[in-house]
Order: structure tokens, then sequence, then C-alpha cells
């Protein structure tokens, strides 16, 4: 660890509290200057510390910049840092992760960002990715055929709902098959790509993709996307949450990526759709239908008004509100 890693994790460990230049110094072998200038290039990457003459420096409490010190005490072991890449900026995690795969990375490797300059969606869209969210690819390289990879992205939302009810205190709920909800509003979306062995089908590796919007302010989101997209905070809640948010997502991938059938019925129990009217917008069939249920295989049940029933097992579905469809 450098100099600079050795300071954040000492403020980390002391958030709120001053912590005397000078004994910093002393606990490190280094010269208060070398303190002082770890500090400066901590500031510039960020985060939020007071300092004056004869307080010390004090990590405020609202300081919550994504590093690998800030994370590892929450992930209680379940990835080491090895396997952990933070970057301030990026194009998109997934890019970044699909990197990563090809040269070799173990699986559970994680690659978060502060900010996508170019974040991807599903069916070539792109995806809004500011400050104030969470960017986070994981390579994961299970034992199944690439066909079973849709259970990844299940796992994955239904990770995302257990993370934000233990760090957030809310319950999201999922729409089939990959977009997490909270106050009627997309929060999450998740794209998973995957590298197969053509021949025999099995997986080489498969990239689970997720970006949660953790706060953001109404005002400053793109006016297409006022309607549709929301966010855990509507602004900056204090704390480290997005540090504790990420950490605890990947606790909670690494743990349900391994129990299939489990996290299938809970992915069902947090599911939204079944029972509702929706609007069916597939390339095989279009039009109004019921969402009956989720399948084995993760497909939603729908039946058409003529009762023949389809499997979906891509393609988007509106959901029939009071005054329309929506999302
Ligand atoms: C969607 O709703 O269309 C899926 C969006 C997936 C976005 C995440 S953000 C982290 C990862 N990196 C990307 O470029 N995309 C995924």
């Amino acid at each position: 660890m450098s100099l600079k890693d050795d300071v954040l994790a000492a403020l980390l460990q002391n958030r709120g509290k001053n912590l005397s230049g000078q004994r910093l110094a002393e606990s490190f072998g280094v010269s208060r200057a070398a303190v002082c200038k770890a500090v400066a290039s901590l500031k510039e990457d960020g985060h939020k510390i007071a300092s004056g003459p004869n307080r010390g420096y004090l990590l405020l409490p609202e300081s919550d910049v994504l590093t690998p010190a800030a994370l590892l005490p929450h992930l209680q072991g379940c990835i080491g840092p090895g396997q952990l890449t933070v970057l301030p900026v990026c194009s998109s995690t997934n890019l970044c992760a699909k990197e990563l795969a090809m040269a070799g990375a173990p699986d559970k490797s994680v690659v978060l960002a502060e900010r996508q300059t170019a974040g991807r969606g599903r069916r070539g869209h792109t995806f809004y990715s500011p400050p104030g969210g969470l960017y986070l690819s994981m390579v994961l390289r299970p034992r199944l055929s690439a066909r079973q990879c849709t259970f990844l992205t299940l796992a994955a939302a239904v990770a995302v709902c257990r993370a934000a009810e233990e760090v957030c205190g809310v319950q999201p709920r999922i729409k089939w098959v990959n977009d997490v909800f909270f106050n009627g509003k997309k929060i999450c979306g998740i794209l998973t790509e995957a590298c197969a062995d053509l021949e025999g089908g099995s997986l080489e590796y498969a990239v689970v993709g997720i970006g949660i919007n953790v706060w953001l302010r109404r005002e400053e989101l793109p006016e297409e996307l006022r309607g549709v997209v929301g966010a855990l905070y509507e602004d900056f809640p204090g704390g480290d949450v997005r540090c504790r948010l990420a950490a605890a997502l990947i606790r909670q991938l690494c743990l349900l990526t391994q129990a299939p059938a489990e996290t299938l019925e809970e992915y069902r129990a947090r599911n939204f759709l079944p029972g509702r009217d929706v609007m069916v917008l597939n390339g095989a069939r279009t039009g109004p239908a019921k969402a009956l249920s989720i399948t084995d295989e993760g497909h939603l049940l729908v039946e058409f008004p003529d009762h023949t029933t389809l499997a979906l097992t891509a393609g988007e579905v509106s959901v029939k509100e009071q005054n329309g469809w929506t999302c």
C-alpha cells in the first residue's frame, strides 16, 4: 500500500474524528510534509477532508468516494483486493470487465466506476451514468451453459434488491426481466454479456453489469428520462452509502450466483409483473396480455385475450397503469 492508501485507511477508520498530522506521520514513519501531500492528493480524488492548523485532518461524514480502501472492510472477505478494480471514470465497466476476463481475470473479479462516459444498455441503448450512481461489472466463470445465462441476470436483480434493503432500508421490486423499480421508477438496469464456446455451448465467462441510480436530482436528469428514471435517493443522502451499497451488492452477487433454485424463488417473489396487465412488445407477437408467472427457465408466461399463452424469453413488456401503459 502507498502512503496515500495508508492515510485514507486511517481516515476511514476514524471518519468524523480529527487525526493529528504529527501522529499520522509518526505511525507511518514519514514526514508531516509527506502526509500533507498524501492528503492533498486524496482531496484531488474527491475525498472530503477538512484540515487546518492545530486541527489535523478530518474525513467528513459526507465523503463517499469509491476506493478499494473504503470498500474492502465491508466485503467480509468475499473477494480479495486483487479482484477489485475501482476507477474514477471509464467508458463502460462492462467493456473494461470483458477486457479483464479475456486477459484471464478470475471468477468474481469486479470493476467499479464513479461514472461512465459510454454506459451500455440493452438493445444498443446507452445507459445514463452520472456521478451519484453505482456502475459495477462482475466477471463470472460459472459452470453454466450459455442458455442458462439468464439466471445470472435474475440473480443480479435479486442481489440489487437485497443490497438496497440492507443498506438503504427500502424494498425495490423487480420488473421482468432485469429492471429494478422503486417508487414506480426504474432505478437500476442490468446488462449481462457472455462469451461462450460455440461448439460445446458452455460458458467461458459472463460479465454481469449493474447500474444503480443511488442519488439523482430530478432537475439534473435529461428531460426525456424524467418520467421513467428514478433513484434510491432524490438528493445526496450523506454518509458513505454508495460504498456500503457497492460492498453489499458484491457480497450478495457472490452468494446468489451459487444457489440457483433459492434465487429463482426469491426473484419470483420480488417481481411485480405476474398478475398484471401488460403490453407485449415482442418480435414474435405484440399486443395486450396478462402476465401469469415466471417459469423455471426465467421466462415470462403471458396469456393473450384469445387464451393462447406464450413464454417470453426476452423483449419488452409495458405495464398497464390507470392512465395508460408505462415503462
Ligand atoms: C439497461 O437497463 O438497458 C441495462 C443497463 C446496464 C447498465 C450497466 S452500468 C454498469 C455496466 N456497464 C455498462 O456499460 N452497462 C452496465
